[in-house]
C-alpha cells in the first residue's frame, strides 16, 4: 500500500487522520516537531490502529533535515501537510512567527518533494480565506477577501504558492481543503484536542469550563443579527474531516490529473455559540455556566459552508451530527482529567 507523508502528524487533526488512514490500509511516516503536540499521540494512534506509524522528530523550516529525510523516504506517495501555527490571536502579536513558520514549512516541503519526484500534495487551509462572506453558504467561488490576521494571510499566501507551481509544472498536482470549525474527538477518546493554555477556540473553552478548570465561559457577543444574537459558524467532526483526507489521498493517486482542486469541508449548517451551549448540556447531562460579553475583534457574523462540491467530487459528506462532536469531545476531556489525576 502506499506510503503517505503527514505533516504535523502529531496535531489535532493530524493524529485523526494517520488513523484513518492507516485503517485505510495507508502506511503513514510522520515529521513534526512537537511545538503543539505531544509524543503520547502515538500510543493513542497505535491502540487505536494497533500499529506505530513512523514519526521523526524535527522542524520541516530545517530544509537539511528535510532533504536528508527525502533521501531516506523516496517511496512516498503522496504528503498531508498540516504543520503550521494555527492561532489567530497569537498572529497578529508575533506576525513573523507565522510568516516564517507558515510559509517556510510549505515552501521546503515543495522544493524538496519535488527533487525526489514527490508531487502529491494534500494541503491544509481554512474557512478564514473567505473573511467576512457576502453571501452564504460559502461556495468554493465566493470570494476570498482580505484575511483578518496574518494567520488567514499566511493560508491565503500558501494557496497561492500552491496554485502558481502548479500551473508551472504539469506533474504537480494538490488538492487544497478549506475546513469550517473542526471540533470533537475520536469514539475511543485516545486522541484528540491539547490546546497549550488557555483555549481560544469555543469547543474546547466549553468542555474545560464543564470540568472545572475554567470558571464561566464568556460568549463573544449577543447582538449580531442572527436567531438568538450569537455567531453561526458550521462545525465539523474531526473524524469526518480525517476522512475527507483519506478520500483526497485516494482521488490524487487514482486521477493523476494534475493541477489543483479546491474544497470546503464542513457540515453545510450553521449553529450559534448558544447552541453549542446547549448541545454541550444535552451531552454531558449538566449546566453549562456562562455569560454574555462584548464582541470579540475580528469575528464574522456567520459563516457555513455549500457541500455540494465536496460530496459530488470528493465523494465525501460529514456523517456526524453537533451533539456527536460534543459528546465526544466531552468524552476526550473527562479521559484528560482522569490520566491527570494518576
Ligand atoms: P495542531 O497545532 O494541533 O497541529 C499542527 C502540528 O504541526 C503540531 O503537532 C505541531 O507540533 C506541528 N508543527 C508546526 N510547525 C511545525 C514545523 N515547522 N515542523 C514540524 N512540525 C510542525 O493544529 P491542527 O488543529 O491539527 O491544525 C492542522 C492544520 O489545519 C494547520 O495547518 C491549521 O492551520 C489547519 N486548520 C486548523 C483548523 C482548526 O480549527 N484546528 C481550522 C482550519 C485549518
Ligand atoms: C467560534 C465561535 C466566537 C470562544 C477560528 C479561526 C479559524 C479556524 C477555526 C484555523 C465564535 C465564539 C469562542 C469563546 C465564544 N482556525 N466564542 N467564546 O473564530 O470561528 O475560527 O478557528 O484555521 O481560522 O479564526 O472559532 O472556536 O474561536 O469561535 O463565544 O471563549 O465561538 O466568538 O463565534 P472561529 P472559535
Amino acid at each position: 500500500m502506499s506510503k503517505i507523508l503527514v505533516t504535523g502528524g502529531t496535531g489535532y487533526i493530524g493524529s485523526h487522520t494517520t488513523v484513518e488512514l492507516m485503517n485505510a490500509g495507508y502506511e503513514v511516516v510522520i515529521i513534526d516537531n512537537l511545538s503543539n503536540s505531544n509524543k503520547k499521540v502515538l500510543e493513542g494512534i497505535e491502540k487505536i490502529t494497533g500499529k506505530v506509524p513512523a514519526f521523526e522528530e524535527f522542524d520541516i523550516c530545517d530544509k537539511k533535515k528535510l532533504d536528508e529525510f527525502f533521501s531516506r523516504h523516496q517511496d512516498i506517495s503522496a504528503m498531508i501537510h498540516f504543520a503550521a501555527f494555527k492561532a489567530v490571536g497569537e498572529s497578529i502579536e508575533q506576525p513573523l512567527k507565522y510568516y516564517r513558520n507558515n510559509l517556510n514549512s510549505l515552501l521546503n516541503l515543495m522544493e524538496s518533494a519535488r527533487k525526489n519526484k514527490i508531487n502529491n500534495l494534500v494541503f491544509s487551509s481554512s474557512a478564514t480565506v473567505y473573511g467576512d462572506a457576502d453571501r452564504l453558504p460559502l461556495t468554493e467561488e465566493s470570494p476570498l477577501k482580505k484575511a483578518n490576521c496574518p494567520y488567514g494571510e499566511t493560508k491565503q499566501i500558501c494557496e497561492d504558492m500552491i496554485i502558481a507551481l502548479a500551473k508551472s509544472d504539469e506533474d504537480f498536482q494538490s488538492i487544497v481543503l478549506r475546513y469550517f470549525n473542526p471540533i470533537g474527538a475520536h469514539e475511543s477518546a485516545l486522541i484528540g484536542e491539547l490546546p497549550i493554555g488557555v483555549p481560544a477556540n469555543l469547543v474546547p473553552f466549553v468542555t474545560q469550563t464543564g470540568i472545572g478548570l475554567r470558571e464561566e465561559l464568556k460568549v463573544f457577543g449577543g447582538d449580531y443579527n442572527t436567531p438568538d444574537g450569537t455567531c453561526i459558524r458550521d462545525y465539523i467532526h474531526v473524524v469526518d474531516l480525517a476522512k475527507a483526507h483519506v478520500k483526497s489521498i485516494w482521488r490524487m493517486l487514482e486521477n493523476k490529473k494534475g493541477g489543483v482542486e479546491i474544497f470546503n469541508l464542513g457540515t453545510g449548517k450553521g449553529n450559534s455559540v448558544l447552541e453549542v451551549i446547549k448541545s454541550f448540556e444535552r451531552v454531558s447531562g449538566q449546566k453549562l455556566p456562562y455569560q454574555i460579553v462584548e464582541r470579540r475583534n475580528g469575528d464574522v457574523e456567520a459563516s457555513f459552508s455549500s457541500t455540494k462540491l465536496a460530496n459530488k467530487t470528493l465523494g465525501w459528506k460529514a456523517q456526524r451530527n453537533l451533539d456527536d462532536a460534543l459528546r465526544t469531545a466531552w468524552e476526550w476531556e473527562k479521559k484528560l482529567k482522569l490520566e491527570n489525576a494518576k
